[in-house]
């Protein structure tokens, strides 16, 4: 007994110095990170990924890794578009300067896992868990997403859950999916997307069909996702055809992975039925604004400024959380906006919309610098013989704007404040975004914005030209000369 109170004694005399030392350095591991942010940024631990909630202030840059940089430099534009063209992940981190002076704060790359021989996309995987040596090593990789993380640029990797390569009926060379039963079978019916079986259960484009009614194949996938997020620290994900796999499976996803973003596409402009896929996967591709903005000032399909508020009606009546939506104009799926119409002043009207409502913003790589190809392969263009232009009209507008959507607070509702046919005018907090679809070297009568964010009195700054007003009784004054957009921020 008494030994055993000496033995006491003896150490807790002991700790007490010890208790001293243990505060001093965990009040030190508390202040440090706020003192210090950016000193403490490379120690920081990274949970699994970042939440939805974390990603709404995020603007995301899409990369084709293939198209962006290469490691060499190259300035030749890359003509055989359907081949691999050189792109890397040394590449990127060659200029990163690039894509954080245009203000991006993420980037979405391509699937980084092993392919089938010539799928420089990188959605026909062969071995989901080896990396596509074309892209660079393993160290590369990391080195990418670490000098990212240095520059709090946040990366998100996009996963296929629905298919494999095709390899002529020959699974034994997909790891580790490499036998017929955990694939569907071959469906005989024609292509009939509208029918949701069919669209879950059978191929597209040839593409052996995961069977994720058989639970090893679910698991598999499962804790192949989570391990490679956690391997690679990746802070979210972009889900690729997520229409074409059952729900059941993206809620058994969701459990696993509660906080890490996922941005999915359902490759379909019908807001109920993204509304569905929200249910577990909050953060979707905004298909159905796409088709509308891109209507609306391209002037085609009968489309008018109306139909904006409309759609973004349409999404609150829905119950369509925009917010956690990944809102775009151009991505590796479609034509670019400015294919087949020359106007990059309606072009900017477009991206002032997009880029400032209240869903994630998403720029795909070329953007700032007016590339127009077309339909895949011709919108996947190499980026590096524009050498890395940060002077173009583009690049610069969307600077600008990147720059305004930083002062938004996340919790700014879009607010409509004027529309006509041709012109469409919204505010968020004291922001008023207006824009006009009538095109460069177009005018319109001056308006007044009545119904505005402001007081009488208050200074407000164009800020594409710095021009400023004072609001008066008649509203704000907008002036739109050369069709181009304005956004007015109180000063
Ligand atoms: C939907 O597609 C599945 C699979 O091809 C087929 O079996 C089913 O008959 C189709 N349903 C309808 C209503 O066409
Ligand atoms: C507007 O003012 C900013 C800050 O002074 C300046 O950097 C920018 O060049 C000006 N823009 C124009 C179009 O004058």
């Amino acid at each position: 007994m008494w030994k055993l109170r000496e033995g006491l004694q003896k150490p807790s005399e002991f700790t007490m110095a010890q208790i001293d030392v243990t505060m001093i350095s965990s009040i030190l591991l508390f202040i440090i990170p706020y003192v210090f942010p950016k000193l403490w940024l490379p120690f920081k631990q990274y949970r699994l990924g970042h939440s939805d909630e974390e990603w709404k202030d995020r603007i995301i840059y899409q990369i084709l890794t293939d198209r962006f940089a290469t490691s060499e430099e190259t300035s030749e534009p890359c003509t055989l578009l359907k081949q691999y063209c050189g792109g890397t992940y040394r590449g990127i981190i060659n200029h990163l300067d690039y894509i954080e002076n245009l203000g991006m704060n993420a980037i979405w790359i391509s699937p980084i896992v092993q392919n089938k021989e010539g799928s420089y996309h990188g959605y026909h995987a062969t071995n989901f868990y080896t990396l596509n040596p074309h892209f660079g090593s393993e160290e590369d990789l990391v080195e990418l997403i670490t000098e990212c993380h240095k520059r709090d640029i946040w990366v998100m990797v996009d996963l296929v859950f629905n298919h494999v390569a095709d390899m002529d009926e020959d699974f034994s060379h997909i790891i580790p999916f490499n036998k017929e039963e955990y694939y569907h079978p071959i469906c005989e019916s024609k292509d009939d997307w509208g029918n949701q079986t069919f669209c879950e259960d059978c191929r597209l484009s040839n593409l052996p069909d995961l069977k994720q009614e058989d639970s090893w194949v679910t698991n598999e996938l499962i804790n192949w996702a989570t391990w490679i997020i956690e391997k690679y620290k990746l802070d979210g994900i972009r889900v690729d055809t997520v229409k074409h796999v059952p729900m059941f499976f993206w809620k058994e996803l969701r459990q696993r992975m509660p906080n890490v973003y996922m941005l999915g596409e359902v490759f379909d402009d019908r807001i109920a039925y993204i509304r569905g896929y929200q249910e577990h996967m909050s953060g979707q591709l905004h298909y159905p604004l796409y088709f509308v903005v891109k209507d609306v000032f391209k002037k085609q399909n009968g489309r008018t400024c109306h139909d904006i508020e409309t759609v973004i009606n349409n999404c609150k009546e829905a119950g369509l959380d925009e917010t956690t939506l990944g809102g775009f104009l151009d991505n590796h799926d479609n034509a670019r906006f400015l294919h087949g119409f020359d106007d990059i002043i309606a072009y900017k009207n477009a991206l002032a919309l997009t880029l400032l409502h209240v869903h994630i913003p998403l720029v795909y790589y070329g953007a700032e610098q007016g590339f127009n190809g077309g339909d895949d392969p011709l919108n996947r263009e190499s980026l590096w013989n524009t050498k890395f232009n940060q002077n173009t009209e583009l690049y610069k507008f969307i600077r600008i704007l990147t720059d305004v959507r930083k002062t938004i607070a996340i919790k700014e509702e879009h607010i409509q404040r004027y529309k006509t046919d041709d012109v469409y005018i919204y505010s968020r907090g004291t922001v008023l975004v207006c824009t006009t679809r009538i095109g460069g070297g177009n005018s319109l009568d001056t308006l007044f914005v009545a119904y505005n964010p402001y007081k009488k009195g208050d200074k407000l700054k164009n800020v594409f030209t710095n021009e400023t007003q004072v609001v008066t009784d008649a509203g704000v004054k907008v002036t739109f000369s050369d069709g181009q957009p304005q956004v007015w921020v109180k000063v």
